[in-house]
């Protein structure tokens, strides 16, 4: 009883633990939600570096995880226009020739997730987007510009926190970077008091939390430090991202014509046809296959026998010839 009390005395005065709040490392700093919006095609290659790709989305899991993620980014602004008007590219793209719809390594997305044809497009590829209002993936011209969402491409779990320059972050119109809350003295780890309040974007080191603001109120007197410990999942470039060409579904994933079917074909074939001398028929014919029946054995033991009586009778009808030639030799050698 009293162990009981001591449990509701702790529930009461701490209270429930909030339902999700932000760890120093999480899944969702995996991800990196990018301003300002590029093409499907620019999105792609600033993306991919060495550890990092366009997110994917094999899985609801993962449609799940970039949505709490985008929530997370527009806890950032105090009006989320960021993910919601336009939508925010994945990795994938449609075949708008039988609406086949697939990652950037050509596989089929997972028939689960919802994914609607919302318009026809130019060329013979739409890609693909997620609306967070509709928590659907639709289609849009590749050209249209839009945010976008990379990801990790390890699996560990990243620092929800990374250092940039204040210059490299866009600080200025459409959005800046301002003063939104002042902690009290004697905090001291100003790093977890960001990790753990949704608006805080950056800090400086006395505590005071900066957020992202369509404008800043003036006369604070504070402004953020020159060079920023941020929060990883969004980073709005100062500069556009230079601008990458698009190319067509067909040079992502052939289609398959009759050349490309007869070119698969030929690989399949050359990978099956093995040296003749390493088949089984060879070698076959080189050994004799041991045979386990019965009937066979038998077989066997009376042709032996057979062969050992015929071979028998010679060698012995022999044999009492040369014995008496042997006793007669002896017998003229005693008789000297
Ligand atoms: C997203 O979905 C909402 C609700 O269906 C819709 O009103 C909005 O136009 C969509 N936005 C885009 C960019 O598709
Ligand atoms: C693809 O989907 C759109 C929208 O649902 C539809 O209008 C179009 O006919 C479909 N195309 C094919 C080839 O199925
Ligand atoms: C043929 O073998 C090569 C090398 O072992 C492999 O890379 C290729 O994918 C194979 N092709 C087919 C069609 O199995």
């Amino acid at each position: 009883m009293k162990y009981l009390t001591s449990v509701w005395f702790i529930v009461c005065t701490i209270g429930p633990a909030p339902v999700y709040s932000l760890q120093v490392k999480d899944p969702k700093c995996r991800y990196r939600v990018h301003l300002p919006e590029a093409s499907w095609h620019t999105a792609y290659d600033a993306c991919t570096g060495s550890d990092w790709t366009l997110a994917k989305i094999s899985s609801l899991t993962e449609m799940y995880l970039i949505d709490l993620v985008l929530q997370e980014v527009n806890g950032l602004f105090d009006d989320p226009v960021v993910s919601d008007s336009t939508g925010v590219w994945v990795d994938a793209f449609l075949r708008s020739s039988n609406n086949e719809s697939m990652s950037q390594d050509c596989k089929s997305l997972d028939p689960q997730l919802p994914v609607t044809v919302t318009r026809t497009g130019p060329g013979d590829m739409l890609c693909i987007y997620y609306n967070r209002t509709a928590q659907t993936f639709l289609t849009d011209d590749c050209n249209t510009k839009k945010t976008f969402i990379c990801e990790s491409r390890s699996e560990a779990l990243q620092d929800c926190m990374t250092v940039s320059t204040i210059t490299n972050l866009k600080n200025g119109s459409p959005f800046d970077i301002c003063l939104d809350v002042d902690i009290p003295s004697g905090t001291t780890d100003c790093k977890s008091r960001c990790i753990e309040t949704p608006v805080c974007y950056t800090f400086t080191g006395d505590c005071y939390l900066f957020r992202y603001k369509n404008t800043c109120i003036t006369g604070l007197g504070r402004s953020p430090p020159a060079t920023l410990t941020h929060k990883s999942f969004f980073i709005h470039n100062a500069a556009d991202y230079p601008v990458s060409n698009a190319k067509p579904l067909s040079e992502w994933c052939p289609e398959l014509t009759p050349e490309v079917m007869q070119e698969k074909i030929d690989n399949i074939q050359r990978n099956l046809t093995v040296n003749r001398k390493e088949t089984n028929q060879y070698i076959r014919t080189l050994t004799s296959a041991p045979d386990e029946r019965r009937s066979a054995r038998n077989i066997g033991i009376v042709g032996v026998s057979v062969i050992c009586g015929v071979f028998g009778v010679i060698i012995l009808s022999d044999c009492t010839g040369v014995i008496k030639a042997i006793q007669s030799k002896c017998g003229a050698a005693k008789d000297r």
